[in-house]
């Protein structure tokens, strides 16, 4: 497989001066509008409450005991074994922690060094939509074209057909996202193995972006690297912040083939060249007794789904109740309103509650028009106030 990692500085600038940014901006307009109104935020999806004190106490003990300098570039060795270690427990993946393991500063730097790495200027890249906010801006300044395959109300299903056509002579890689944000739709294995079937038949990379692998519903996360044929085409990401709840420390990586892991490494040495080093001992500590964390954690994320579908329903939305993620969606329609983005924008002002609209993830802005994101990654009173403020709109 041949990757490429040229690119000149003049490229990266002339790029950078065009980059999509409505989904940042929307996030930092609606958590201004959050403080100044003082609203419940279910905009942002970050936990309320932290991991586990005792991975805390690691970080404390790795900067005591003088983890404090550069790591290497890969990642420490101990990440990486641990994350090996990870790949085979839950998937029985094999990876050479050596050669086919990259820490990163959150998924987002491996997203960003995984298509700067691999993706050449007038590549094509097929991708999900709606998407999450950090991959347009990053095909941009990789210079791809990207090819969008929209997920539609009310299952957000892989169209498979509209899949294929999507593919070209030109099409390089494929970025998917599972479970997925913002819908909480995961690729079920019969849609992974569509996807396969087409990556393999036109010699595709696919970035498999999997974030949310541990919270899951009662469905099963399939990474797609576990197919036949896909481990030597899959670059699979990422991160501490969603399975362990540590969003602030930005640690995440990518496995894969050391081919593809070497051309994302190549990237990453010039976006940050290492990430935070005292971190990286304690999310190994972490990621060997992941069970442990993540186990209570869906289960509390379930409940508080249940809770937050349950409430939006009776209020009257038309909800989609997610199978992963901490993001359920709703249909604003129902409720007399036909356009998510300025719903968003009048909810924190009418009613005090932050949430995010669609529209702004998809090139076919019409397919996102209606629909609303809210994160349920909150406590219950969190939630419960959020509902009882929300219950005013019923009388719009
Ligand atoms: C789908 C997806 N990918 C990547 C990220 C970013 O992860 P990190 O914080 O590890 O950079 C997020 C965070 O919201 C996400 O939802």
């Amino acid at each position: 497989m041949a990757v490429s990692t040229a690119r000149t500085v003049g490229d990266m600038h002339r790029a950078a001066r065009r980059l999509d940014g409505l989904g940042t901006t929307i996030f930092a307009e609606m958590s201004r509008l959050a403080v100044e109104t003082g609203s419940v935020n279910l905009g942002q999806g970050f936990p309320d409450v932290d991991g586990p004190s005792w991975v805390v106490d690691a970080v404390t003990e790795a900067m005591r005991s003088g983890h404090n300098q550069y790591a290497p570039g890969t990642g420490v060795p101990q990440l990486r074994t641990a994350v090996a270690r990870h790949q085979h427990r839950f998937y029985g993946i094999e990876v050479d922690p050596a050669s086919q393991v990259v820490v990163t500063t959150g998924a987002t730097e491996a997203i960003a060094a995984a298509l700067l790495g691999l993706v050449n200027p007038g590549d094509e890249v097929v991708v999900l939509e709606p998407y999450y906010d950090s991959y347009v801006a990053m095909l941009q300044m990789a210079g791809a074209t990207r090819r969008p395959v929209t997920l539609r109300a009310p299952d957000f299903r892989l169209p498979i057909d509209q899949f294929r056509a999507a593919v070209s002579p030109r099409t390089r890689m494929v970025l998917l996202n599972t479970p997925h944000n913002p819908t909480g739709a995961v690729l079920t294995r019969a849609e992974l193995e569509a996807i396969a079937d087409v990556a393999i038949e036109h010699d595709l990379i696919v970035v498999s972006d999997e974030v949310y692998e541990h919270l899951t519903f009662g469905v099963e996360h399939v990474p797609i690297a576990t197919l036949p044929g896909m481990a030597d085409r899959t670059l699979t990401i990422s991160s501490a912040g969603k399975s362990f709840s540590f969003t602030g420390w930005k640690v995440g990586w990518a496995t894969g083939p050391a081919d593809l892991v070497e051309a994302t490494m190549g990237a990453k040495q010039f976006l940050s060249y290492t990430s935070g080093a005292p971190f990286q001992p304690a999310i190994a500590r972490a990621l060997d007794q992941a069970e442990s964390i993540v186990d209570p954690l869906r289960q509390h994320l379930a409940d508080r789904r249940d809770q937050l579908c349950t409430g939006l329903e009776q209020i009257g939305f038309d909800v989609f109740q997610p199978d992963g993620t901490y993001f359920a969606t709703t249909d604003v329609r129902p409720l007399g309103f036909d356009d998510g983005l300025e719903f968003c924008r009048s909810l924190a002002r009418t009613v005090g509650v932050v949430a995010i609209p669609h529209q702004v993830f998809y090139d076919d802005v019409d397919a996102g028009r209606p629909l609303v994101r809210w994160a349920f990654c909150k406590s219950e009173s969190v939630i419960a106030e959020a509902l009882e403020r929300l219950s005013g709109l019923s009388h719009h």
